[in-house]
C-alpha cells in the first residue's frame, strides 16, 4: 500500500494541470495549488500516508457527511421531510430546482440541502452550542481532539456568501428554513469551515467503511442500515453534478469539498482521503479525483 501512494504522489506532483482553487471565497483563493495529500486508513487500525497527508485544510462540503450523520441520528426519517434523496444534476449552488421543487431540496449534499439539514439540527439551540456539538461529533468519530474550526475561512464565507444567503431565504419563503436564517447560515459556514488533515478525515470515514462501526477504536457510531444509506448517498449526490462522472471513473462513494479534499469510502476494505486544492469546472478536486482513479485501478477497490 505504501508503494502505491508513493507512486500516486509522484504522479500527482508531477503534474502542471492542477486546476483552479475556489476564488468566490477570498480565503481559499489564497491556498498554494502545489500541494497533494493522500491517506488510506484500514478498519484494523493500519494508516498509510503519502504526500502532505498531516497539513489541515478546510473541509468544506465533506462536512456535510457529518452534519447528515448527526440529523439521521437526532431526527431520523424526519430528515427526509426537509431533503430529498435525489442526484440534482445541477451544481451545489444552484437555485433552479428550489422553485419547482417547493423550497425542498434534492439531496443533503448540495449547498441547500446542507443549510437544510443544518436547520433541522438546530432544534432551538444557539448556533454555538450547535457548532460545539458538530464539533464534538467530527473529534469523536475521528478520535482526534484537536480539530478546530478555522474562523477565517468561516468569515471570509461570511462575507461572500450571497448565493448563500439566497438559498436560505428563499427555503425559508416555502416555510423550510425555521430558524433565523443568519443564525442557520451562520452555523452553515462553521460546519464547512472546520480544518483537518487527510489523516483526520480517512479516520473520520472509518465508521462507513465497516457498517457504522469504527473497528479500529470500537465505536458503533450508526446502524450499518444507515451507513448503508449514507454510502449511497455519498455515491449518487456526493459531486453533485460530477457525481456520475466520480462513480464512473472511481466507482467509490465519495464527497467533495471545495477546499480540494475528498473522502472516499471503499466498503469494508478502507477509508481514504485525499486533497489538492485545484478543482475542476465543477467544483472537484482535479487531482484528487485522478489520484482515486490510480489507487482503485491498483487495488481493485471500485464497488462495481
Ligand atoms: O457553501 C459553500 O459554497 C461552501 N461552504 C461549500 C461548497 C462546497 O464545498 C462544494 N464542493 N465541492
Amino acid at each position: 500500500m505504501q508503494d502505491i501512494l508513493n507512486d500516486i504522489v509522484k504522479a500527482m506532483n508531477a503534474s502542471t494541470d492542477r486546476g483552479q482553487v475556489a476564488d468566490y471565497i477570498p480565503q481559499l483563493a489564497a491556498i498554494d495549488p502545489n500541494q497533494f495529500g493522500i491517506t488510506v486508513a484500514l478498519p484494523d487500525g493500519q494508516v498509510f500516508s503519502a504526500g502532505c497527508a498531516q497539513k489541515p485544510f478546510s473541509i468544506q462540503s465533506i462536512s456535510k457527511v457529518f452534519s447528515l450523520t448527526l440529523a439521521l441520528g437526532k431526527i431520523g426519517d424526519a430528515v427526509w421531510a426537509k431533503v430529498g434523496r435525489e442526484p440534482s444534476g445541477d451544481p451545489f449552488n444552484s437555485i433552479v430546482q428550489l422553485e419547482h421543487e417547493h423550497g425542498k431540496p434534492r439531496n443533503p449534499f448540495i449547498n441547500a440541502g446542507a443549510i437544510a439539514i443544518v436547520d433541522a439540527i438546530m432544534m432551538g439551540h444557539e448556533p454555538k452550542e450547535l457548532l460545539a456539538e458538530i464539533l464534538s461529533f467530527v473529534r469523536y468519530i475521528a478520535n482526534d481532539n484537536s480539530i478546530s474550526i478555522d474562523e477565517k475561512v468561516a468569515q471570509s464565507e461570511l462575507a461572500t456568501g450571497h448565493r448563500n444567503s439566497s438559498l436560505a431565504h428563499f427555503m425559508a419563503s416555502f416555510g423550510n428554513i425555521e430558524h433565523d436564517v443568519d443564525c442557520v447560515l451562520g452555523a452553515y459556514y462553521h460546519q464547512c469551515s472546520i480544518a483537518m488533515s487527510c489523516e483526520q478525515l480517512a479516520q473520520a470515514g472509518l465508521f462507513l467503511v465497516s457498517e457504522g462501526t469504527n473497528k479500529s477504536t470500537g465505536s458503533r457510531v450508526v446502524s450499518s442500515a444507515r451507513a448503508r444509506r449514507i454510502n449511497s448517498l455519498m455515491l449518487m449526490c456526493g459531486h453533485y453534478d460530477g457525481s456520475g462522472e466520480f462513480a464512473y471513473r472511481v466507482g467509490l462513494p465519495g464527497k467533495s469539498g471545495v477546499g480540494g479534499g475528498i473522502l472516499a469510502i471503499a466498503p469494508n476494505k478502507a477509508s481514504i482521503a485525499v486533497w489538492s486544492p485545484g478543482l475542476d469546472k465543477i467544483g472537484n478536486s482535479k487531482l484528487g479525483t485522478q489520484a482515486l482513479e490510480m489507487l482503485v485501478e491498483r487495488t481493485g477497490w471500485s464497488i462495481f
